[in-house]
């Protein structure tokens, strides 16, 4: 059936492949972006997006721009939101104020207005650190990070007796452990939808993203994801910046596999009141990923290793994607190597302002960098 999906945050990177996705599925699409210049630059046009998109430029906090980009809407996903972990750790009010007052900006147009079904974008980073084994191969699902006391001292977590804690892929039914104002924002996103959305007679669906890569990202924005942010530094001829000893793990998945699970997000009749992990299911190392990118971008350069985490990272998070694949059917396509030679390409013809130092220097500033 068509329907009629307004995506908040459209005009942004992962909001551009779900529309598309949308209207590749035959339903109308329309945006609602504040085009923020951290994301945007300095563009007043939503760049890149289908010209079938409608496109309403306001931001989601905002009323009444809200109720016009409603109109006549079926299904709402919900991206628009701040999104650097780091960044959340001393822009307190503004990722509080985006996130969880907008959401509730929406829901409470919603409540007036309902739709079909709201699709949120939540993010593995509510886990806190993932689903760990140790070395006897015991689960340990209530891992925390703790800041090192010295310099000697492992980045890894420990067992009670000194042995390291290996990551285990992380499934839906952990507990969350809310580390960053990030991730306490998003959770709040998910429950504001969960909740919200049975009470008034509409579906909710919530999907807990990886890290998403691909052609697109914002290359020019110092809080995006590692592996924009490395692809400006390399693009600049600057080495990549990692944090902590490079060994820490994510699972990097493809922006096309994540606009496949809004899709069975918003169609699928299993989906509504749940939640679903969105990986690729593999995993590496942040190191690995530099390493990788600058072979398929040509540029070899041995990265940076800083020694010290950011306040508000988690160590090790990787994804277990069994129940989105058993109940809804995704199948991750996008193969690492290719994804990342597409992602190559495209960032060879763009401009990308490195901004990288700048930001560390405003972490540093605030000693959120130890
Ligand atoms: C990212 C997203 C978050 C999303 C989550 C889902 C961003 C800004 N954050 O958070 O919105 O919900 O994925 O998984 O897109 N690192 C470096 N050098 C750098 C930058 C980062 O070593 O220059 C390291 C970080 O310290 C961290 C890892 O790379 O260990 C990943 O960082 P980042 O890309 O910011 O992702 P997440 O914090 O996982």
């Amino acid at each position: 059936m068509t329907d009629t999906i307004l995506i908040t945050g459209g005009a942004g990177f992962i909001g551009r492949y779900v529309a598309r996705a949308c209207l590749e599925r035959g339903h109308r699409v329309r945006v609602l972006d504040s085009l923020i210049e951290q994301v945007h630059g300095d563009r007043t046009q939503a760049d890149g997006l289908d010209r079938d998109v409608e496109v309403v430029v306001g931001d989601v906090r905002d009323e009444a721009a809200l109720l016009r980009a409603l109109k006549g809407a079926t299904k709402v996903v919900h991206l628009a939101a701040e999104v650097g972990v780091g960044q959340s750790m001393y822009a307190v009010d503004r990722y509080v104020s985006v996130n969880d007052y907008g959401t509730a900006v929406l829901f409470q147009q919603l409540i007036d207005n309902p739709v079909k079904r709201v699709v949120v974008a939540s993010s593995m980073s509510i886990y806190g650190e993932g689903l760990y084994k140790d070395p006897d191969g015991r689960v340990r699902e209530d891992v925390v990070r703790v800041a090192r006391a010295s310099e000697s001292d492992p980045w890894d977590p420990l067992d009670e007796q000194g042995r390291p804690l290996i990551p285990a892929p992380t499934p839906e039914w952990k507990k969350p452990a809310l580390a960053s104002v990030y991730a306490l924002s998003k959770y709040v996103q998910e429950r504001l939808t969960l909740t919200l959305c049975p009470a008034y007679g509409m579906e909710g669906v919530a999907l807990r993203l990886w890290n998403a890569y691909g052609p697109g990202q914002a290359l020019s924005n110092p809080y995006t994801g590692v592996l924009a942010i490395f692809a400006s530094r390399l693009h600049n001829g600057q080495p990549p910046m990692i944090f902590e000893d490079g060994q820490q793990r994510r699972d990097f998945v493809h922006v096309e596999d994540v606009a496949q699970a809004f899709i069975l997000a918003l169609e699928h009749e299993e989906a509504p009141g749940g939640v679903y992990n969105v990986g690729s299911g593999q995993d590496r190392t942040v190191s690995e990923v530099a390493e990788l990118l600058s072979q398929a971008m040509n540029r070899p350069m041995a990265p940076e290793i800083a020694g010290k985490a950011r306040i508000g990272d988690i160590r090790h998070c990787i994804a277990d994607i069994s129940k989105i694949q058993q109940e809804l059917g995704y199948k991750p396509r996008k193969d690492f190597a290719e994804g990342l030679a597409e992602l190559a390409e495209w960032v060879a013809k763009q401009e990308a302002k490195d901004l990288v130092n700048e930001a560390r220097k405003e972490l540093e500033a605030r000693g959120l960098v130890a």
